[in-house]
């Protein structure tokens, strides 16, 4: 997940260019590598991923004010209950939800007509038509950790459970992380046999132009069952079905064999080799056929502003992966300007949720893909947070296109605004110095996700990003100093000195106050 869920940055990747460059990500193996360490995101769009208060942005005024609701320590000032989607839910000790992101929850872009987000799930969504494919744009954000976690096998110390890492109502309730939260009861209801969820989800994370604590994910997965193939025969039915799939004439590089003992076993306990090549042959076609429109859409929008617009052929590549509810595993890569994109995670899903779920002789696939990167490639949209604005400038552009796909055109930017980069320094307690200060942030429960949480519920969508720029340990004391530069640039306007240094002054408060930290 972005900041503290991504994958480690692999050798010879670069971050992907300014619209998106970094990644919310996968729930993959070396994402537990990452933790701790201070490596820079690898390029995804399978996450925004986890992708605010102050200004015009955000719907509900309420959340232009920190909120009690912010703090980033337990118990503090949680509200008892509070209200999603019509329903109440009881909160405890675990509660780490702000306002402004319990906000977000109404806003619904995937389904917002003519919003990029909603234009962007359409094209996907037209490459899975129905009735094989049933859409599910309208689940409930709030889950449980049975659905969002150990359904999917996720091991009960996996880094994503934390408290750092997701947005927790009370213990074993917490705003969706991924669309595979839904995985295993679609699976149960049986209602056909390939499914896309597109829905807004939630991750705490880094703060800067392609990370926002609300992003939106595509889920999408495809069954055969054993009991109901013709003759029994689920291979030849997967191979027909693939049969019938479009091609394309994108050359795609696939080096690694479809499944290997270590690295990207197969389940040889539930799947022959056979099986498992099928519906891998299947899903990669699927998938191939969706990412080759995603691409020729962007081309056309692009030739549409600039005539003369000449690219590079589309190289496409699938990758080996990890993911604890599918193996063997993939992620997509597309080279996109001058680097490796990873563009969406999948795989053969595992048995145990089909087990899990009551069908037991279904075998399948699924996939995941994050909608917020793929539109700012689309419209070349260069900061995450447009998406959440409410300005006319911005939604205009895209008026008429979710009706006529065709008319879909390059975002053309309004404005850039100056930035005001401000620091903060400060020290962390020393463990000892903490003593009974519950709040007091020490060097031994500090997580910076806590930093960025407390500058965007004071500063909002008026903050693009912030960034550690030094941290020292104090030889003699032992203390740890930090310090952060903040860019405050509003998306919509000019931000008066005075305005600025008002913000930063609450966002200093705010860290004294809720981290307990000692400002130098
Ligand atoms: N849920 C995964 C994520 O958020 C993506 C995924 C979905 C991977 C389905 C494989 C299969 O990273």
């Amino acid at each position: 997940m972005g900041g503290s869920r991504t994958l480690v940055a692999a050798a010879g990747r670069r971050t992907w260019p300014r619209a998106g460059a970094h990644a919310h990500v996968s729930y993959t193996a070396s994402l537990c590598l990452r933790r701790g360490s201070q490596l820079s995101c690898r390029s995804s769009l399978t996450n925004q991923c986890w992708r605010a208060a102050y200004s015009s942005v955000f719907a509900t005024p309420s959340t232009h004010q920190p909120s009690p609701t912010t703090t980033t320590t337990p118990k503090a000032s949680s509200p008892a209950t509070i209200h999603v989607n019509g329903k109440t839910y009881k909160t405890d000790s675990w509660f780490n939800v702000p306002a402004n992101v319990l906000a977000a929850t109404t806003r619904k872009l995937h389904l917002q007509k003519d919003h990029p987000i909603s234009i962007t799930r359409q094209i996907l969504e037209s490459k899975f038509p129905g009735p094989t494919y049933k859409y599910h744009n309208d689940f409930d954000p709030v889950v449980s950790t049975v659905e969002n976690f150990d359904s999917l096998g996720f091991p009960p110390d996996h880094p994503g459970r934390n408290r750092s890492d997701t947005y927790y109502i009370n213990k074993d309730t917490l705003l969706r992380t991924h669309t595979s939260a839904h995985e295993a009861a679609l699976f149960r209801a049986r209602e056909s046999p390939g499914y896309l969820i597109s829905a807004d989800v939630y991750r705490r994370d880094e703060v800067d132009r392609s990370h926002y604590p609300v992003f939106h994910q595509m889920e999408g997965a495809r069954v055969w069952d054993r009991a109901s193939v013709p003759n029994g025969d689920i291979v030849a039915a997967i191979y027909e079905d693939l049969a019938r799939l479009p091609t394309h004439d994108i050359v795609v590089e696939d080096p690694n064999p479809p499944h290997h003992p270590e690295r990207n076993p197969l389940q040889a306990k539930h799947h022959t080799a056979a099986e498992a090549e099928a519906v891998a042959a299947h899903l990669k076609q699927s998938l191939e056929l969706m990412v080759v429109e995603i691409f020729s859409r962007a081309k056309a929008a692009a030739v549409k502003q600039d005539p003369n617009f000449v690219d590079e052929p589309l190289r496409v590549r699938w990758v080996e992966a990890y993911f604890p509810f599918t193996s063997p595993s993939w992620e997509l890569e597309v080279y996109y300007a001058g680097d490796w994109l990873e563009v969406l995670g999948s795989g053969v899903t595992t048995q145990e949720i089909h087990i899990n779920s009551g069908v037991p002789s279904q075998i399948g696939w699924a996939f995941g893909i994050g909608l917020d990167r793929i539109a700012m490639l689309l419209f070349q949209i260069p900061d995450i947070r447009l998406f959440w604005s409410q300005d006319e400038r911005f939604l205009s552009q895209f008026a008429g296109v979710s009706d006529n796909l065709g008319t879909l055109k390059r975002f053309i930017p309004f404005s850039k605004y100056p930035a005001c980069y401000k620091d903060v320094s400060f020290w962390l307690r020393s463990t000892s110095a903490a003593g009974g200060n519950s709040k007091a942030a020490n060097a031994h429960d500090f997580h910076e996700n806590d930093v960025m949480e407390v500058i965007r519920n004071v500063a909002g969508d008026t903050v693009e990003d912030v960034k550690l720029v030094d941290d020292f340990t104090h030889p003699k004391t032992g203390r740890k100093s930090m310090c952060y530069r903040i860019n405050y640039r509003s998306l919509e306007r000019t931000l008066t000195n005075a305005e600025t240094n008002t913000l930063h002054d609450q966002v200093t408060q705010a860290l004294v106050g809720k981290l307990g930290v000692e400002i130098r």
